[in-house]
Formats: structure tokens, sequence, C-alpha cells
């Protein structure tokens, strides 16, 4: 049995990963201040800690808990805000996270698990899909702070041996993300259909990305932390980036198409101004993490959305109960 700490454990992603820790027999210690999580999806079995990762308050927890691997979650994961609040950003991204790294550097934690993105680091893409290796030229601010704290991660390994793996998401969904937030698409189209609004579509609605259920996102970090924990032929310890996409690009205007044909809603997309900040294209080689990491994403999108869909669906039905 392992100690994680998961930091961003009530939000959407980070709790589905602190449910398959505590799932697969790892004891795990949730840090998160509530900013866009919520205390509901903290499994009971996690100890839950409400604090800001920026918060002084931090080193107490680490230093009473001494966890074997950081698990890092906790983020300001909206592109337009980080736009707007650079600095905003800035704090939470990158100074949040250089926070963790000094902790984990004082009290001896040697493993760092990174949730990085892989729709930000690359900025306008040059090839379809890009691999870990192609350009990283962010066009905004959120991408410039996951790509500096990878690079921070590079540097902890030389200077003090904490081994790190990054891994670059696409664009998440599934149960339990926040549908009135400013990120995830799919939720945000799920609960205006839902409500019999018109989705806000920014832009022509053919911009692309790589769209990823949850469920092949936790994997990856059980894979991850697997990787960080036993090694392997393929690992000695250096940081590593990983791409955690289908591989398979898909516009904005098909995913509601999709999700309007589920559904059996006519309502159709209101198109705004494109939101600043925002990509093209952008789709992920996920060749690394198959060979190193033997991930594979295993659910379709049709069947993601389905049962996207389906949970929004049951978790209404609940709300007006
Ligand atoms: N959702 C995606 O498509 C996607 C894609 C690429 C990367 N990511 C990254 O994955 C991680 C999780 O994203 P998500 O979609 O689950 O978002 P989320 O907003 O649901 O989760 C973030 C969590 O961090 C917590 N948090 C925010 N600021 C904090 C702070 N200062 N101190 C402590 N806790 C804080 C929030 O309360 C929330 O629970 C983020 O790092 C995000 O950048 C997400």
């Amino acid at each position: 049995m392992t100690k994680v700490l998961v930091t961003g454990g009530a939000g959407f992603i980070g709790s589905h990963v602190v449910d398959a820790y505590i799932e697969a027999g790892h004891q795990v210690v949730v840090v998160d201040n509530l900013e866009t999580g919520s205390r509901n999806h903290v499994n009971p079995d996690a100890r839950f800690y409400e604090v800001d990762i920026l918060d002084s308050s931090l080193e107490a927890i680490v230093s009473k808990e001494r966890p074997t691997l950081l698990n890092h979650h906790a983020a300001q994961a909206s592109i337009s805000r980080s736009v707007a609040d650079p600095v905003h950003d800035a704090r939470i991204n990158i100074l949040g996270s250089l926070h963790l790294l000094e902790l984990a550097q004082k009290y001896g934690i040697p493993n760092f698990i990174f949730a990085s993105s892989g729709g930000a680091v690359y900025g306008h893409q040059k090839w379809y899909p890009a691999t870990e290796d192609h350009p990283q030229k962010p066009i905004n601010a959120y991408g410039i702070a996951k790509l500096a704290v990878e690079k921070y991660l590079e540097c902890y390994w030389v200077t003090h041996q904490i081994r790190s793996v990054s891994l670059r998401y696409g664009n998440v969904y599934g149960p339990r993300q926040n549908p009135h937030g400013e990120a995830g698409v799919v939720a945000i189209f799920v609960g205006a259909l839902l409500q019999g609004r018109h989705p806000v579509i920014y832009g022509d609605g053919h911009q692309t990305r790589d769209f990823v259920h949850v469920r092949d996102v936790v994997r990856s970090n059980i894979l991850a932390l697997d990787l960080l924990l036993r090694g392997g032929d393929a690992f000695h310890g250096e940081p590593s980036t990983f791409n955690i996409g289908t591989g398979r690009e898909t516009s904005v205007v098909e995913i509601l198409n999709h999700l309007a044909t589920i559904i059996g809603s006519s309502k159709e997309g209101q198109f705004e101004a494109p939101k600043e900040g925002e990509i093209r294209r952008s789709v992920l080689d996920i060749g690394r993490a198959r060979k190193v990491l033997s991930w594979e994403p295993g659910v379709s999108l049709e069947e993601g959305l389905r049962e996207t869909a389906a949970w929004f669906q049951a978790e209404s039905v609940q709300l007006k109960k």
C-alpha cells in the first residue's frame, strides 16, 4: 500500500483518480480548497483537507502525512480565465505547483504526477497528431504555466532526484464535470440540452479537440503511479511526459450533434465570438503512452458521450427529488 496525496481530489478528474487509487488499495489524502471542486465528490475513505495549495498550512499536512507520491491535479483550469487574469493563473498554476515541489524536496517525497495539458502546451500544432516532442509554443497563460511546471519537474529531478510523470491530457470529459464551468464543452452542452437551452458555441464550431474519457485518464494515473514506484526497463527515473488522448480529432459541432441525438434534443448551437487564447485544431499522438505505460484508451467517443449524458440525466432527476 502506498500513501498518495492528491491535490484537486474534489474536482472532476482528481476525484475519479482518488476513487481509483483507493480501489487499488492505496491510502489517499486529498488537498482541495473547493474553489471549483465539491465536497460530495471526495471519496469517504480519503482523508480530506480543505486547504489552498498556496497556503503555508500545507506544510504541516505534508509533514504529518508523509506521502510517497504527490499527484497534482489542483489548478485554475480555465483557459479564458488565464487570458483575462494571467497573474491569478500563474499564482495557482505556477507558484502553487512550486510550493508543492518545495515541500516534496523538503520532506523527501520522491514521486510526482502532474496533470498537464496536451491541448495547451503545443500551441498551434505544426503537425497532426502532435507527438510529445512537437514544438511547445503555448498561446495562453494556462499553457505557459503547464509547460513551466513540466520544466520545474525536470529541474527538480536534476537537483533533488524527484521522479515525475507529466500527463498531457486532451479534452477530458465524463461524469462529475462541472456543466456551469468555463471549461468542459461536453458537460456544458449536456447541461444546456437537458435544460432545454441552446448550447453556446464560441467561433464557428469547427475547432477540433481530442476528447478522452475520464476513465481512460484515470487509468493513465494508475499506470503512471506503477511506473514511478516500480520503475521498469523503459523508465530510469528521468521526468517523462505522455500525451493522454485518443488520436482522434472531433469538432465541437460534431460533439453537439452526437449529444443532441443521444438526448433527443432539437436545440441548435448559438454561435458567439471565438474565445481568446483558443487554438483551432488539437489532436494527440499517443504512441509513447502505448509503448511505455502500456496505456490504451478503451472508451469510444460514442459510448463515452452516451454514458456521460446518462449520468447527467440521472443527476438532474436526483436534484429535482
Ligand atoms: N478537464 C480537462 O479537459 C483537462 C485537460 C488538461 C488538463 N487538465 C488538468 O487536470 C486538472 C484537473 O482538472 P479538472 O478538469 O478536474 O478541473 P476541476 O476544476 O474540476 O478540478 C480542479 C480542482 O482543483 C481545486 N483547486 C483549484 N485551485 C486550488 C487551490 N489553489 N488550492 C487547492 N485546490 C484548488 C478545485 O477546487 C478543484 O477541485 C487540472 O490541473 C487541469 O488543468 C484538465
